[in-house]
């Protein structure tokens, strides 16, 4: 019997039954103060024949556990071809359980590709708001795809406006979060928003900080939207950590690895994600790829778990220095490595997309001969950025696309064989997409900025300091990537702005600017 039917007729058996100890007894009613899907609904992860679908019932998102005080309940869920349910093609049944912070993930199945879908959760006490889902193009299909990509949603720093934007854009098949979806930061006073409590460490502390994120109704409309593709990156667990190095350098690894299977099982919990079950959740393995038909190949990467320590600490620093040049620095690990490797080796798919955490093109911070880099960026493990540039250069040069996060900034760059050379040839794009909301309003440009691309950065094509989120348009022979940007996030309300737009010929080397 699979574990999931299990469930399914226990909450069946212990509905009518009596004899069970309260323990596991299972409500399709359970006895909450207000509405369980405070929430919201989520889907991502789409396959040709699915997605998983996603909510975690919390009348009272801020305590401990939701506000369900202890009640394993029984939640069913409905698949449609219509918004108003009257053709449900999937339904089933899950139970929301007190160990796994009373979320649901369906693995929904069976569904026709390359479609759109309705979806809901019900309790008895009632239904969830509806959320939309499109299942990918069947395998080899070359069906064009619209996508947005985000990242760094600091709640404090600013409203989440930008997702108000994403979640209204005309065409919008799938949404990418490249991780920074919560921070584990004390609360502060005095900015537009407060976090509810202190730097986050227990599984508890997670789930809250993860609640009231959710609680956005502009970041829960965007998940209703559309499908997402989820990775994180370090604010999920601690600032720039590294494998089991915390921040902090008092946290002995001990407390990181605990810190760490909380952070990752909160994430879980929080995510519409399909990852495979691990032992030990400080373990979970979250890198995995997500098909868009023949068109493209999402490569979901993991740059925390398995990197080495920052090699000269965390911050800009003058290269060379200390063991930064060492050839067995790692960002991704061994495995992952190779993982990669292999399946754009493998893959058929025109173009091969990188969801990626933070910066691969090396930023000189120097505008003289020296030369400065951020060591918590791919430019602080040299060896591994040309291990990457070799796996491009060698599976999929001038059809590779790295989609990046983390520097609350919009960054255009080309990549190169020779990662310090931008006279070698061009192999790929990254697009650097800005906060939704993090570092506040944020500027057009930065003067600095101006002088050190000039000076020591020609890879660099572009770049912006508002915030906002990144769309992309694809098709077999063109890949075109929109910045979109907003005013202010320090009060709602603010318009949605287009500053620049770039395209990408399939084979061909370079980047350019159309707008
Ligand atoms: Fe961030």
């Amino acid at each position: 019997m699979q574990r999931r039917d299990f469930l399914n007729d226990l909450a069946m058996y212990s509905a009518l039954c009596t004899g069970l100890p309260s323990a596991w007894r299972v409500t399709a009613r359970p006895r909450v103060a207000g509405d369980p899907f405070m929430l919201g609904v989520a889907s991502g992860d789409p396959t040709p024949t699915g997605a998983v679908i996603w909510t975690r019932l919390a009348p009272s998102p801020l305590e401990p556990d939701g506000g369900m005080d202890r009640q394993r309940t029984v939640v069913s869920w409905e698949v449609a071809e219509d918004e108003q349910f009257g053709r449900v093609v999937r339904q089933g049944r899950a139970t929301a359980a007190p160990e796994l912070g009373y979320s649901i993930h369906a693995d929904v199945d069976g569904l026709a590709s390359d479609r759109w879908y309705f979806y809901r959760f019900t309790v008895q006490n009632g239904s969830s708001p509806v959320g939309r889902l499109r299942t990918a193009p069947a395998p080899g299909a070359m069906t064009s795809l619209a996508f947005g990509f985000v990242s760094c949603q600091h709640w404090e720093q600013g409203y989440y406006t930008a997702y108000d934007h994403l979640a209204r854009e005309d065409r919008l098949d799938l949404i990418t979060h490249l991780g920074d979806y919560i921070y584990e930061s004390t609360g502060v006073d005095g900015r537009p928003r407060k976090y509810s409590s202190r730097e986050v460490l227990t599984l508890d502390d997670y789930r809250s900080r993860y609640a009231q994120t959710k609680t956005d109704p502009l970041l829960q409309a965007a998940h209703a939207r559309a499908p997402w593709i989820v990775t994180w990156d370090d604010h999920e667990v601690d600032n720039n950590y590294a494998d089991l190095i915390g921040e902090n350098e008092m946290e002995s690894e001990d407390q990181m690895r605990v810190r760490r299977a909380a952070g990752y099982q909160a994430w879980w919990e929080h995510q519409p994600v399909r990852v495979p079950r691990v032992r030990n959740w400080g373990d979970l393995n979250i890198t995995r790829r997500v098909e868009w038909g023949g068109l493209t190949s999402f490569h979901v990467l993991d740059t925390r778990q398995h990197r080495s320590d920052q090699p000269c600490g965390d911050r800009g620093q003058p290269v060379p220095c200390g063991d930064w040049g060492d050839p067995t620095h790692t960002m991704m690990g061994a495995r992952q490595e190779k993982w990669l490797d292999d399946g754009m080796a493998a893959s058929r798919a025109r173009w091969q997309v990188l969801a990626n955490q933070v910066r691969v093109m090396p930023f000189d911070d120097n505008p003289g001969p020296e030369r400065q880099y951020y060591m918590d960026s791919w430019a602080g493990y040299p060896a591994a950025i040309d291990r990457l540039m070799k796996t491009i250069g060698q599976r999929a040069p001038n059809r590779t696309v790295v989609l990046t996060g983390d520097i609350h900034s919009n960054w255009v760059n080309t990549l190169h064989t020779r990662y310090d050379r931008p006279d070698a040839p061009t192999i790929a794009a990254e697009f650097v997409g800005t906060s939704i909301s993090s570092g506040g309003d944020g500027a057009d440009a930065f003067g600095s900025w101006n002088d050190l691309t000039r000076a020591a950065n020609p890879q660099c094509i572009w770049h912006n300091g508002r915030r906002g989120y990144v769309m992309c348009a694809v098709d077999a022979d063109e890949w075109r990537t929109t910045y979109r940007t907003v005013p202010y996030v320090s009060r709602l309300g603010a318009p949605v702005e287009t500053p620049a737009e770039f395209v990408l010929r399939h084979g061909r080397p370079g980047v350019n600017k159309v707008s």
